[in-house]
């Protein structure tokens, strides 16, 4: 058995344990520690900490996520960290509520019930929770489902609420020769209606914080409309009274789904637009649904030229790396204070440059 060393965080005042061969982040959610945390992959740099005292090695990572001289600093990524001696580390970023108090990981066998496509590149993946037969997360968070006959897995945000927690639905932008969207393509070897899924999870810090009044500017792209929806799906149920905007950035008309539940969901909120950025062309925008608010250009342009008031808002953005990053540095330069943004970037482990 590995050697086991104790990790104590400052300044949240919080001792565990984690042994040789496990990453810090995942010794701390198995002993119900909650720490900020996006990719789990060292790309994201949620879980960028400062070590204080002992000696840590990190696996592979992204060097965007820390750099070099970061490094050399001190600086460490708890999901790519083992430690090798008892070390002090200090949480850089922490949420009080969410660090004792996060939904506790689960391992849940799943049914397919539905693979539909939505546009040309994005599917609906429905499942069903058969062991246990319910799967607790927020909205906004998302899983791990693992990709059958190997030991990998990709990672997905819920499109759905605990309004159906044996239902699921995730959002999954097919690539060409993807590990595992390319096996939503309906081909002989790929997944069907009726086949078993693991799923584990949640994960995630993406999720609407409870009791907070600030308007809610939700900004998407591609298949970053999954945790969007469920947030917006929360908040109808909930029948919260934030004013709620969502910015969805796509190509062409024809890359638009879910048009008009969006549009009925807001209709219980009470003061919502839901903005159509396309950024190649507004042809047939017209033709759909009355009350969409068309807008030409990139989600990150659209959303500079409406926007006078952002540093006042809540921040939910999430979708495909490059939109993420610009938004990022958009919103920073906005000066919205980086407790008002909450950001999931859709990263694949395949793409780590480090
Ligand atoms: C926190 C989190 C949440 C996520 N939620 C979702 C979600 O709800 N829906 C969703 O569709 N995806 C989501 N992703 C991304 C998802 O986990 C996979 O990485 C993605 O689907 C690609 O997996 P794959 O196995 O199909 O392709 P892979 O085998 O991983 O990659 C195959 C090829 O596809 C291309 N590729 C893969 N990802 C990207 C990218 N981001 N940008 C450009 N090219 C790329 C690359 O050329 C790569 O070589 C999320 C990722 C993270 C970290
Ligand atoms: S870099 Fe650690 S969670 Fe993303």
């Amino acid at each position: 058995m590995a050697d086991t060393h104790k990790i104590y965080f400052e300044p949240v005042d919080i001792e565990m344990e984690v042994g040789e061969d496990e990453k810090i982040l995942d010794a701390a959610f198995r002993q119900g520690i909650h720490l900020m945390h996006g990719c789990r992959e060292g790309q994201c740099s949620a879980c960028k900490s400062y070590v204080l005292e002992g000696e840590i090695q990190m696996e592979r990572y992204s060097t965007f996520a820390c750099n070099d001289a970061e490094v050399d600093e001190g600086y460490v990524l708890l999901c790519r960290a083992h430690a090798f001696s008892d070390c002090t580390i200090e949480l850089l970023n922490f949420d009080e509520d969410e660090l004792l108090g996060g939904v506790p990981i689960q391992d849940v066998r799943t049914r397919i019930t539905a693979i539909e496509p939505m546009t040309r590149d994005i599917v609906s993946l429905r499942l069903t929770a058969v062991e246990p037969e319910t799967y607790e997360f927020k909205p906004g968070q998302y899983s791990d489902i693992g990709i059958p006959g190997t030991e990998e897995h990709r990672s997905f945000s819920m499109a759905t609420t605990q309004s159906t927690p044996g239902e699921v639905e995730f959002l999954i932008k097919k690539y060409p020769g993807g590990t595992f969207s390319a096996l939503l393509d309906g081909g002989a070897s790929g997944l069907a209606v009726g086949d078993e899924l693991h799923v584990n999870g949640p994960y995630g810090s993406f999720t609407i914080k409870e009791g907070h009044v600030l308007p809610v500017v939700c900004i998407g792209g591609g298949a970053g409309m999954a945790p969007i929806l469920s947030l917006l799906r929360h908040l109808h149920e909930t029948e919260s009274t934030r004013p709620v905007r969502f910015y969805y950035g796509a190509r062409t008309a024809a890359d638009l789904f879910y048009v008009d539940e969006i549009l009925t969901l807001g209709k219980g909120l009470r003061d919502f637009e839901f903005v159509a950025c396309l950024s190649e062309s507004l042809e047939g925008v017209d033709s759909l649904t009355a009350g969409l608010v068309p807008e030409a250009g990139n989600v990150t342009d659209v959303v500079a030229r409406r926007e006078a008031e952002l540093a006042r808002c809540e921040v939910y953005l999430c979708g495909p790396p490059p939109m993420v990053d610009a938004a990022l540095l958009f919103l920073e330069a906005q000066g919205v204070p980086g407790d008002q943004v909450f950001h999931d970037s859709f990263t694949s482990p395949v793409t780590v440059t480090a």
